[in-house]
């Protein structure tokens, strides 16, 4: 049966305005918010070592899948893999990888869009310096309190309108569309943030503990190192380059043919990669400086920044350029996530782009508004899409690209010769097994860790040293 949606007319303005559309996709909160805390949680150095490799090996395969399908079918994730299963005539069931992806941008962006808003207040309030602000003053207490709307300069409704705005800035840029709307943002907010970060790395360097970030950075501390580390590090890659939901597909689709994509997404990867380890120069310098914790959590970012720019000279001047710069990069990420749902909507509903942005905008607003910044949704919500739905969405989409298309299918788009033969190995015999494994032991090693489930004895044998029993 052949499908009613047609291959993608519009294109790309230019080679430009796609690299800065995906760059700005995948930088974002991943690099600046989630990375640095997630390396201080799962032992710095060594963190940032599995980190790398999944990215080179998983993360860089995965992103050149996903291109490729893109372009090779011209559709959006799910249409885009049903079409390339029914050229291998094979079963159109595999739409699956794109449903999961569709679902998990959804999700991701309920908690991407709170997280927002958090640096849009603290944008604001940077304005008017945090000078004499210390940990148990500000931000500690701004995040606790958030949750119930209690912080004394912040009320629920306050945030609630600043997530209003957000959203609606979203569904203006998502509904203008992927060249007018998506591309044009992009172009014009990467390279302000790219010039603003080197302000904030210039600054943090010269003033803040630039040895004790460098050691944290590089020294590996092995002692925290488990099979959740490697989890850790596969969600994060997955994460921060936006892969494992399709998105990079329905960016794929709308790629001019003469595009090359191996060289175009090791540009992508490298960036966002420099973008993480960038960041964590511009924030652990201050962070040591403050004499704060750097495995405080997701709160890191939002206790230790204000305090450590409260207490540094010329930081009331840094500040909103820091804050700022991370809000255009949350907002170029947060409208690809939106775009994977708009995208969706418009092709199988019939519903104008318009009109699909408003719709999803109304119901992240709904479900802004019901759970009111609840750090227990944000945690649960994290676990489960990078924990669990990314790599799933990631072990599909390979498994997909390696072992049901035939290498022919996608030469056009590889081409044929190392670059190929190296892909093709890699998302064949490397990338599948490795999620699998990661996930199922990662998983384990996590559900154990957190809600101390006690575990069979034989995976107990298998996960090791790291394997605490559960107390009680
Ligand atoms: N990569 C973005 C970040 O690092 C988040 C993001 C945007 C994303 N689009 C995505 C994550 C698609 C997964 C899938 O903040």
């Amino acid at each position: 049966m052949a499908g009613e949606i047609g291959r993608k007319t519009e294109h790309w303005g230019s080679r430009f305005g796609f690299i800065m559309a995906s760059v700005g996709s995948a930088v974002g909160l991943g690099n600046f918010w989630r990375f640095p805390y997630t390396a201080g949680e799962n032992g710095g150095g060594a963190f940032i070592l599995f980190y790398i490799i999944c990215v080179l090996l998983i993360g860089l395969p995965l992103l050149m899948a996903e291109y490729a399908m893109g372009r090779k079918s011209g559709m959006s994730a799910i249409e885009g893999i049903q079409s390339l299963a029914r050229a291998e005539s094979r079963s159109q069931n595999w739409g699956v990888a794109g449903w999961v992806g569709s679902l998990t941008s959804f999700f991701i962006l309920s908690f991407y869009m709170v997280i927002s808003t958090w640096l849009m207040a603290f944008l604001i309030q940077s304005f008017g310096g945090f000078e004499g602000m210390d940990a148990a003053s500000s931000g500690q207490n701004f995040v606790d309190t958030i949750g119930q709307g209690e912080h004394p300069m912040r009320s629920k409704w306050y945030m609630l309108g600043l997530l209003a705005v957000f959203l609606v800035a979203n569904i203006i840029i998502v509904g203008r569309g992927v060249k007018g709307g998506i591309e044009k943002a992009a172009t014009l907010l990467m390279p302000a943030f790219f010039i603003m970060l080197l302000v904030v790395v210039g600054f943090s360097i010269a003033n803040g503990d630039t040895g004790k970030a460098v050691s944290f950075i590089f020294e590996p501390k092995w002692e925290d190192v488990g099979f959740k580390t490697f989890l850790a590090a596969l969600g994060q890659a997955f994460f921060s380059l936006s892969i494992g939901v399709g998105l990079m597909i329905t960016y794929g689709a709308y790629l001019e043919p003469d595009t090359n994509i191996p060289r175009s997404s090791g540009l992508i990867v490298a960036s966002d990669t420099l973008v993480a380890l960038i960041a964590g120069f511009a924030i652990f310098p201050i962070v040591f400086s403050a004499g704060l914790d750097p495995s405080s959590g997701p709160s890191l970012f939002f206790i230790s920044m204000p305090v450590a720019f409260g207490s540094i000279p010329g930081g009331a001047i840094i500040a909103p350029v820091f804050f700022g710069l991370a809000l255009f990069a949350a907002f170029t990420s947060s409208i690809s996530l939106m775009e994977v749902a708009v995208s969706w909507l418009e092709e199988r509903q019939g519903v104008t782009r318009l009109g699909a942005s408003i719709g999803v905008g109304y119901v992240l607003f709904m479900i802004g508004a019901a759970y009111v910044f609840s750090l227990e949704y944000l945690d649960f919500m994290d676990f489960m899409t990078e924990g669990l739905l990314l790599p799933l969405g990631g072990l599909l989409a390979s498994y997909f690209a390696g072992w049901v298309l035939s290498r022919e299918m996608l030469t056009s788009e590889l081409g044929e010769g190392t670059i190929m033969n190296a892909w093709r190995f890699l998302i064949r015999w490397f990338v599948p097994p490795f999620i699998f494994l990661i996930l199922v032991f990662g998983f384990m090693d996590k559900i154990q860790d957190q809600y101390h489930v006690p575990l069979p004895g034989f995976l107990t044998m298998l996960l090791g040293p790291n394997w605490v029993p559960p107390a009680g």
